[in-house]
């Protein structure tokens, strides 16, 4: 994927959101569960989408709900393929925007402590850290991991 574009995400990419999703996360939420949270008032979904001409394939994805001034990083991707190159840097800075627009002022997300990469991601996004969910999720074999609750003035 040489060259991609952040783009939002219609009713017709619900289907491949919940395949990066499912791939992304060991815990598939669904076509169903991400088309009802995208129904949910001030929610969206960017995807990172190939633009060449042959090109139809997402990359990545990022679902945030924005209520009031607040908003909430529900969930952000990259295929395993096609990570470390910057794409979820991208698609958080295009989501942040959009809160922006949206009348976001803070953004608020969890993260499990155990997931070094999105913590330094976000950690060089500007979010600082707010404090600790115990036993918030489960890891492959069942043990509890905290999450790490971050929040970013935008
Ligand atoms: C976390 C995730 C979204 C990062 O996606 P990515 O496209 O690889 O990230 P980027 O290339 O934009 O990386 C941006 C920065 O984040 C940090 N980072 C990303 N992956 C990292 C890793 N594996 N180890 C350490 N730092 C990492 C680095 O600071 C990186 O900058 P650099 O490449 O210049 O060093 C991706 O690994 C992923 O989808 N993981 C599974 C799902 C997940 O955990 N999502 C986040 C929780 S909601």
């Amino acid at each position: 994927m040489t060259r991609a574009a952040v783009v939002a995400a219609g009713p017709a990419d619900i289907e491949r959101l919940a395949e990066m999703q499912a791939t992304c996360f060991r815990e598939p939420w669904g076509a169903a569960s991400i088309a009802k949270t995208l129904s949910l008032p001030g929610a969206f979904a960017l995807l990172l989408r190939d633009t060449t001409p042959a090109g139809r394939i997402s990359a990545g994805f990022v679902i945030i709900q924005v209520v009031a001034d607040q908003a909430d990083l529900l969930t952000l991707g990259v295929v395993p393929g096609l990570r470390r190159r910057g794409h979820a840097g991208r698609l958080l800075e295009g989501a942040l925007i959009r809160a922006a627009g949206l009348g976001a002022k803070t953004v608020f997300l969890e993260v499990a402590e155990d997931n070094p990469a999105a913590l330094e991601l976000y950690r060089r996004a500007g979010f600082e850290t707010m404090g600790r969910r115990e036993g918030y999720y489960r890891d492959a074999e069942g043990r509890r991991i905290a999450a790490v609750t971050m929040r970013l003035a935008i």
